[in-house]
């Protein structure tokens, strides 16, 4: 299965973006215009930052860069009436840090708005979509990813982790209502399923549907739900939409996120290529050498490269900094400008990066380690 690509403006391959493949350069304006979803407004920034204090680089920086009634749920934040969040994983592998890009942004909503999370860990999808996979395979996968979710720092209180095959019973009759409404000409159209699909499959939207409604109906009152997701996401929550009002509960709102570019030429990151990627359980040695191969667009000598420059806006090593690694404006923009003078070359920023991700990797799995005694306090109780 294809990984998440980048947005690398010399990937001349056509654009794909289902929940399942992302492939060639990413045009995000095309994707709200395609997708139809709203760009984020200075307005509406300027509202989160009033509620929450203080703006999240993901927002400073535009990773977040798309929605849909995110307004609405600030109307009724202010009205008074809390929003709960939802996101979650499709366990197919170990986590990469490209997965945690929308949970550090879901953590700080949960913080600022003091909300409830639902956390969904496909076991059912992955044991779907993936040939080769026995449902025990992402079955063991949603319990090893939900350590890296633990290890995010959701507030253990206010977080309920989703295993869908175990927690089958909470979602099965919710997911029921929400399948009748859906035709297969819907999913049909929205997932691009056809004659060889298998029926599992064409029935899941229904499972990733249910707890955008979860909280409403354990309540019995309607409660608006915010989702954070990567774009890739966006033809489950079409679904989700078009359903709710047949079903009386409120439309989940959604805020968008762009994709953490991979490691190789042209910002591929696959999973299934993984040089490509870092994992949140690979060890620092392992992190540092991915990065010293990763692909720059730098020149082939030195002295070429001081004097023509860089160009970060190809380079993931940049991508890495500007989504997670360099929180300071400043010292981000420093490193643009010593990249585009030739000032830094490709190898220093490399080893400097490689720093920062180290000690990223090491405090992430010391906390991945402590999750294991809590796990089971973020899972519900079922028999
Ligand atoms: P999955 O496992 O493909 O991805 C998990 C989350 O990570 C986002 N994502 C990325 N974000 C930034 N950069 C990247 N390179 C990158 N790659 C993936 C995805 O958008 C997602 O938010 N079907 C889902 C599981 C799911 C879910 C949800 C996700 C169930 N319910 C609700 C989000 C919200 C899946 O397979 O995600």
């Amino acid at each position: 299965m294809a990984g998440r690509m980048g947005f690398m403006p010399n990937n001349e391959e056509e654009m794909v973006v289902t929940p399942w493949t992302v492939s060639g350069k990413i045009d995000y304006s095309r994707l709200v215009a395609e997708f139809g979803t709203q760009p984020i407004t200075e307005e509406l920034l300027k509202r989160i930052e009033k509620h929450a204090g203080e703006m999240h680089l993901q927002l400073r920086r535009g990773i977040f860069f798309s929605h849909r009634d995110l307004d609405w749920i600030l109307d009724m934040y202010e009205s008074g009436l809390k929003f709960y969040l939802y996101t979650g994983r499709g366990p197919s592998g170990p986590v990469h840090i490209g997965h945690m890009v929308p949970w550090i942004f879901t953590k700080y909503l949960q913080d600022k708005f003091d909300a409830k999370l639902y956390f969904q860990m496909t076991d059912d999808e992955k044991f779907l979509v993936n040939p080769d996979f026995e449902l025990k395979d992402s079955t063991g996968f949603a319990y090893d990813n939900a350590l890296d979710v633990v290890a995010t720092g959701f507030d253990p209180k206010k977080t309920k982790i989703i295993m869908d095959v175990k927690d089958s019973g909470l979602l099965y009759k919710l997911a029921l209502q929400i399948a009748k409404k859906v035709t297969f000409s819907t999913v049909k159209a929205t997932f691009g399923f056809n004659e060889s699909s298998n029926i599992g499959i064409i029935f899941f939207p229904a499972i990733q549907a249910a707890p955008a409604f979860l909280e409403s109906a354990l309540t019995g009152v309607n409660v608006p739900c915010l989702i954070p997701a990567a774009i890739d996401q966006d033809p489950y929550w079409r679904v989700t939409r078009d359903v709710a009002p047949k079903l009386g509960y409120f439309k989940p709102a959604q805020i968008h996120s762009k994709f953490l570019p991979g490691l190789g030429k042209g910002g591929k990151m696959s999973a299934s290529l993984p040089e490509t990627c870092i994992f949140t359980v690979d060890t620092p040695e392992v992190a540092e050498q991915k990065l010293w191969n990763a692909f720059t667009g730098g020149k082939p000598t030195v002295s070429e490269q001081r004097r023509s420059g860089g160009d970060p806006f190809i380079c993931p090593i940049y991508y890495y900094e500007y989504y997670l690694f360099e929180e300071d404006d400043e010292k981000l923009k420093e490193i643009s400008i010593r990249c585009r003078s030739g000032e830094l070359l490709c190898g220093e920023h490399k080893l400097a990066l490689a720093e920062k991700v180290k000690k990223f990797l090491k405090e992430h799995q010391k906390k991945r380690e402590k999750a294991k005694d809590i796990l089971n306090d973020l899972l519900f109780d079922n028999p």
